[in-house]
C-alpha cells in the first residue's frame, strides 16, 4: 500500500438513504452498502422524519459491520471517519454522527463532518481524476437547487439558490399530483417521454430576473391548476413541467456564467441530475460555451456514502496533519456551504 494512501469511512444519514461506504484517496471505492427507506415513506408520500430517524438506527451498525466484512479490514485500516453532520433531517444526522463518533472514540481515529452538500459538490472529482478546481456546479437534489463556484476543498461560493422549492421536492410535488406515486423524479422523468412538452403552457419562473436565483413553487401551482383543469394528458404535463423546469436551469446557468465569467467545466449533482433530459441540456449548453461537462454516475447523484469518505479524503489531502473534528460537535439541521452567500426569501428567511 502506497504510503500517502488513505482509506477513508464514509456514513451517510441526512434524509433516506442510510449508506455506508470505504473509499480510498485513490478513488477507488472498496466497498459500499445503502438501504433506501422508499417503502416506509412511500404510504405518506414524502419522508417522515421520525420514522427515517428510526430507520437509521436499526440499519447502521449492521450495514457498517458488513462493509467492513466485504473487504475483510478493521478499523485499524481505517485513516479516519467521515459522517454527514448536516443539513438534513436532524433525527437520521444524529443517528449517523453519533455512531461515527462512537466508532472515532473507540478506534482513536479522526472524526471528519461532512458538510452534506460538500459531499455533493466534490462527488464529481471521485469519479473523475481530470476534474480540477475551479468548477461551475449545478446542485440539483430534493432539499437544494443551488449554483456553486467550486474553487478548492472548503472553498465555495454561492452564486445562486432557490428562493422557495427545490427542484427535486418540484418534481416529487408534480408526481404527487400526477398520482405517481413518490419518489417521483423517475416517474416523472419516465411519464415524459411519452407526452409533449410544448402542449400544456407553464411558467418559467425567475426567467430574465435581475436576481441570480431559482423559484419552483409557482411552476408547482401552474402543475396542479392544469390538472385540475382536467384539459390535459398527465403525460404532457409531465413532459412541460420538465421542459418548464429545463428551461429556468438553462437560463439561470447562463445568467450565473455571465455574471462569473468563463469557467473550464460545468458539473452537476445532486438527485436530480440522474434525469437523462437535465442532463442533455446542461451537455448542450457546456459545449455552446466550450466547457468540459461532467456528471457523475447516478449512484453518485443521489444521496450515498462513497460522496461523504471521499469528501474526508479530499480533506486528509487538503491537510494530512488534521487531527479531526472535536467529538462534541453538534450535528446541523441547516448548515450552508458558503456562509458568506446573501440570504435570500423564502425557506423562512424574509428578504
Ligand atoms: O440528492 P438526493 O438523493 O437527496 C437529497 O439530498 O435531496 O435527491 C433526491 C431528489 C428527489 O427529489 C428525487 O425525486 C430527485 O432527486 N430525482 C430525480 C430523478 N431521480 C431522482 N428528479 C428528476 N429526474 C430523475 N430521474
Ligand atoms: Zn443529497
Amino acid at each position: 500500500m502506497g504510503s500517502t494512501r488513505n482509506i477513508v469511512l464514509g456514513i451517510e444519514s441526512s434524509c433516506d438513504e442510510t449508506a455506508v461506504a470505504l473509499v480510498t484517496s485513490d478513488r477507488r471505492i472498496l466497498a459500499e452498502r445503502i438501504a433506501s427507506q422508499e417503502a416506509e415513506h412511500a404510504p405518506y408520500g414524502g419522508v417522515v422524519p421520525e420514522i427515517a430517524a428510526r430507520a437509521h438506527a436499526e440499519r447502521l451498525a449492521p450495514m457498517l459491520e458488513g462493509v467492513m466484512a466485504d473487504v475483510g479490514l478493521t478499523l485499524d485500516d481505517v485513516d479516519a471517519i467521515a459522517a454527514t453532520a448536516g443539513p438534513g433531517l436532524i433525527g437520521g444526522v444524529m443517528v449517523g454522527l453519533v455512531s461515527a463518533k462512537a466508532l472515532a472514540m473507540a478506534s482513536g481515529k479522526p472524526l471528519i463532518a461532512v458538510n452534506h452538500l460538500e459531499g455533493h459538490a466534490l462527488s464529481p472529482r471521485l469519479a473523475d481524476e481530470a476534474l480540477g478546481y475551479p468548477y461551475l456546479l449545478l446542485l440539483v437534489s430534493g432539499g437544494h437547487c443551488q449554483i456553486l463556484s467550486v474553487e478548492g476543498v472548503g472553498a465555495y461560493r454561492r452564486l445562486a439558490t432557490t428562493i422557495d422549492d427545490a427542484l427535486g421536492e418540484a418534481f416529487d410535488k408534480t408526481a404527487k399530483i400526477l398520482g405517481l406515486g413518490y419518489p417521483g423524479g423517475p416517474a416523472v422523468e419516465r411519464l415524459a417521454l411519452e407526452g409533449d412538452a410544448k402542449a400544456v403552457p407553464l411558467p418559467r419562473p425567475m426567467k430574465g430576473s435581475k436576481e441570480p436565483h431559482f423559484s419552483f413553487a409557482g411552476l408547482k401551482s401552474a402543475v396542479l391548476r392544469a390538472h385540475e383543469s382536467g384539459e390535459h394528458e398527465a403525460a404532457d404535463i409531465a413532459a412541460s413541467f420538465q421542459q418548464a423546469a429545463i428551461d429556468c436551469l438553462i437560463d439561470r446557468l447562463e445568467k450565473a456564467l455571465g455574471a462569473a465569467g468563463a469557467y473550464p467545466a460545468l458539473v452537476v449533482a445532486g438527485g436530480v441530475a440522474a434525469n437523462e433530459a437535465v442532463r442533455g441540456a446542461l451537455e448542450e449548453l457546456a459545449s455552446r460555451r466550450s466547457m468540459r461537462f461532467v456528471a457523475p454516475p447516478l449512484k453518485l447523484c443521489t444521496d450515498n456514502a462513497a460522496m461523504i469518505a471521499w469528501a474526508g479524503c479530499e480533506r486528509l489531502a487538503k491537510d494530512p496533519d488534521f487531527k479531526g473534528d472535536p467529538l462534541d460537535l453538534k450535528a446541523r439541521p441547516r448548515w450552508p456551504l458558503d456562509p458568506e452567500a446573501d440570504k435570500v426569501r423564502g425557506a423562512g428567511v424574509k428578504a
